[in-house]
């Protein structure tokens, strides 16, 4: 979604902004521009496509001249992607402008209430209300201004905005919308996200909703929404600048996959220890634990993909029900949340918003609330009673991959954490799941080393395909929903996944000569069931592709194509069965020239509902 920098300080603007927009090119979008405030003017560039296009117009940004200036990556929402749609918008005498993430829910209202008072408007864009507003109520103290601005404004915003009336501050404000204020040496800046300005420096100010900043080249100033000062103290990005470059790889993507296996050290190897499973920021007492009665699992995408197959390992080492939901849907079919219900919410960025609402309605409903994030200091994880941060590092491809898999090991951790405090699960089997959790980057370089050669074949061959059906059973059927996703997302073949035995209730009838299926056939105790559905397919003329810990002469004299993945745990190899999944993904995009790091329509991080 939208993405915003803005800077103020010594150097000049433009080029800051420029590099700042291309690490927020990630976020998904589809026009961008920046405008600079140079002796009392405000000077903007807007284009519609590719930030390139920007680059272009602003000669790599030598132009416009000035040390203060805002940008935006914009992500259509209300109007089409042209340049007149762009942000900045400006104020009707050019003497602000204004970048926003976020919708404007009443920005008619507000359209309809500014032009009785004189204001035309130029664009579609929700946006443009805002930088009205500003003219309009300002009276000399921007801050003030500001806090009338945003008290007219129903929805979600962060905001970055330029006053021609100061020459060296500009001014933010966020809600529901992720917003953070980046720390310089006599320069300071705003992002959407630390990525964008972590060349610069890796101090941040973390701002909360209904804050308003007024950041100028030596100072932040930070207010609550009745203008009293707040206190903030910096928080220091361990991430830095090389893990937001491609180090070589043609692809985010492709190194996110491979970064997989330290990924996953880095959220497993030290909360499994000698004294049981630590989880860091998570204090649920062994007795709150003995009150739960009911998990709900919320999240959106790959993420609830995730939740998916941390039902299936929940519910089975510490028998505790879960409910895995799709966070655009918990909160709009009554779900039945107690005091003693634990919402695990989950997510990546710890921004999108569907999932926010859903923690907030379990908040409400009077669940704990549980967080499993990356974004450390993300909304959804200063909203959280206990937050288990999954510590993958910054995902800049849009299709998460060592974001998802991070997620599935922290699900484990949980479930191990919750068994044992239960008392549900033996010695026995304790260890080795540890063993396993432990044994997991091993296991995923395993399938980086001997699988990938089969699976560039193997992609070489079909990725032409008009069409791709995953299927399988238990926690293969879990594998097959974020396979599918992977493939459609990043190289646009249509692709379904089905629990393997109900494809035989209606969706077999496409299955006809040449139709791809890929098979998920990992879970032994499931491997005679799943090999019968394979028939099904195989005598109506598919293609198979199987995927298996442990082939047999049955499965390969079925299959097309069969590919063996290292013996790993029985109940981790998930993690290692997808890291498969999400190479055949990408190569067939590779071979399908397909914009892999920033696939068509989507964004990162998605903070409209
Ligand atoms: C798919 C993908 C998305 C995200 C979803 C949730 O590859 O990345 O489906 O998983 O948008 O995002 P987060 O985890 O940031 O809440």
């Amino acid at each position: 979604m939208c993405g915003i920098v803005g800077y103020t300080g010594r150097r000049q603007a433009a080029p800051i902004l420029l590099e700042g927009l291309s690490k927020l090119e990630y976020r998904g979008y589809d026009s961008s521009g920046m405008a600079v405030l140079s002796g009392g003017n405000i000077t903007m560039y807007k284009s519609g496509g590719r930030l390139s296009e920007l680059k272009r117009i602003t000669d790599n940004g030598s132009r416009p001249a000035g040390t203060i200036g805002i940008g935006h990556t914009r992500w259509a929402t209300h109007g089409a992607p042209n340049d007149v749609n762009s942000h900045p918008h400006i104020s009707k005498s050019g003497k602000f402008a204004v970048v926003h993430n976020g919708i404007i829910e009443n920005y008619l209202d507000l359209k309809l209430f500014l032009t009785e008072k004189g204001f035309s408007f130029v664009s579609e864009t929700d946006t443009e209300v805002i930088a009205h507003l500003t003219e309009y109520y300002y009276n000399g103290d921007m801050v003030e201004t500001l806090r009338k601005v945003v008290n007219k404004l129903n929805g979600s915003y962060a905001l970055g905005v330029l006053s021609c009336y100061s020459p060296e501050t500009f001014y933010a404000a966020r809600k529901d919308s992720p917003l953070v204020v980046g720390l310089g040496e006599r320069e300071n800046f705003i992002a959407s996200d630390m990525p964008a300005v972590l060349s610069s420096t890796r101090r941040f100010l973390l701002m909360d909703d209904g804050e308003i900043a007024a950041v100028s080249p030596d100072s932040v100033l930070i207010y609550n929404a009745n203008r009293e000062p707040v206190e903030k103290t910096p928080f220091i990005a361990e991430w830095d600048i090389s893990a937001a470059e491609k180090n070589g790889f043609p692809h985010f993507m492709l190194k996110e996959i491979f970064e997989q296996p330290h990924a996953l050290d880095a959220t497993v190897r030290t909360r499994i220890t000698d004294g049981g499973i630590i989880l860091d920021n998570i204090a649920l007492t062994d007795e709150q634990i003995a009150r739960i009665d009911r998990i709900c699992i919320v999240a959106c995408g790959s993420a609830y993909h995730a939740g998916v197959l941390g039902k299936y390992f929940i519910e089975k080492l510490s028998r505790i029900p879960v409910e895995t939901d799709v966070a655009s849907e918990f909160r709009y079919r009554s779900p039945i949340v107690t005091d003693r219900t634990l919402a695990v919410i989950i997510s990546q960025s710890g921004e999108t918003a569907d999932t926010l609402a859903a923690l907030r309605q379990a908040r409400k409903l009077g669940a704990r609330i549980l967080s499993v994030v990356n974004v450390v200091g993300s909304s959804v994880a200063r909203e959280s009673d206990d937050v288990l941060y999954t510590r993958a590092g910054p995902e800049i491809a849009v299709a998460t991959t060592k974001g998802y898999t991070t997620q599935v090991a922290a699900l484990m951790l949980i479930g191990l954490k919750l068994a044992q405090a239960l008392d549900r699960i033996d010695e026995k089997d304790y260890k080795r799941i540890c063993n396993d959790l432990i044994g997991l980057p091993e296991a995923v370089n395993k399938v980086l080393e001997n699988n990938i050669q089969q699976l560039q074949f193997i992609a070489s061959k079909y990725y032409s395909a008009d069409d791709a059906y995953f299927i399988g059973r238990g926690a293969d059927y879990a594998l097959a929903l974020e396979g599918a996703l992977k493939l459609k997302e990043i190289s646009y073949i249509h692709a379904e996944s089905y629990a393997a035995g109900e494809l035989k209730h209606g969706t077999i009838s496409l299955i006809e000569k040449g139709s791809l299926v890929v098979a998920i056939a990992c879970d032994d105790r499931l491997f005679g069931k799943t090999l019968s559905n394979i028939k099904e397919v195989k005598s109506r003329g598919a293609t198979v592709i199987a995927l298996c810990s442990d082939s047999s002469d049955a499965l390969r004299a079925e299959c097309d194509h069969v590919i063996e993945l290292p013996q790993c745990g029985a109940e981790t190899y998930p993690v290692a069965a997808v890291t498969a999944l999400q190479l055949f993904a990408y190569y067939i995009a590779s071979a399908r020239g397909c914009d892999i790091d920033k696939p068509r329509n989507l964004a990162k991080s998605v903070t409209v509902e």
